[in-house]
């Protein structure tokens, strides 16, 4: 065999010494911008918590004090037929469905109207915790939200803060709905793993 082929694995170690030597040069490249490092390189403790957090969500689209308005629709967004609609929200989030209780933070975001058949929305906004140990912190949400739903379940895929490397799910309960207006009290449970 070897005879019938006598070039076939002078060329073979040569392209394997040729390989080795890219690959050691590759290693040696200066301008890399990426490495591994350790968890507890940035203070992250070996396990992570399970949090679970319980708060009220007003969503006001009507009046003077509006938090939430809508800032774009398609040619054919009618009231009956919202598909396209798109709403900017600064929405207070609260510890009971008062609104004048205690503010934990606010929802900041935009949702779309993005089904033809049935009110559901396209979330995606954060929660900007301004209270207690989470002051500062924020978790990001994005995710569906059919409004008539009983439970609607939508995906954290972030977080900032108490909150890095944060992942988890909330669920959304209309707690009151105001026909007229559009205004909306939603509870939200939120459950989520971070360090
Ligand atoms: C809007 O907010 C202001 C200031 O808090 C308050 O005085 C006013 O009554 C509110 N208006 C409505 C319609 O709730
Ligand atoms: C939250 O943090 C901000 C900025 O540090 C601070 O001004 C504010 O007083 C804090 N709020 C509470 C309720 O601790």
């Amino acid at each position: 065999m070897a005879e019938n082929h006598p070039k076939l694995p002078c060329t073979a170690a040569f392209l394997l010494t040729l390989f080795s030597l890219i690959s050691a040069l590759a290693a040696l490249e200066p301008n890399t911008f990426s490495r591994h490092i350790s968890p507890s390189s940035l203070g992250l403790k070996k396990q992570e918590k399970l949090s679970h957090l319980h708060f009220y969500f007003h969503d006001i689209v009507a009046g003077e004090n509006a938090t939430a308005v809508r800032v774009a629709k398609a040619k054919t967004t009618t009231d009956t037929s919202p598909f396209g609609a798109v709403a900017v929200i600064d929405d207070p989030l609260t510890v009971s469905p008062d609104i004048g209780s205690k503010m934990v933070g606010k929802a900041q975001g935009i949702y779309a109207l993005t089904s033809k058949t049935e009110a559901s929305l396209l979330m995606a906004y954060n929660f900007a915790f301004m209270e207690g140990k989470y002051n500062g912190s924020s978790l990001g949400v994005m995710g569906r939200n059919p409004v008539f739903s009983a439970v609607r379940e939508m995906p954290v895929i972030g977080g900032s803060g108490a909150f890095r490397f944060a992942r988890g799910y909330a669920e959304a309960r209309t707690h009151a709905f105001d026909l007229k207006t559009g205004n909306a009290v939603v509870e939200y449970n939120v459950y989520v793993f971070h360090y």
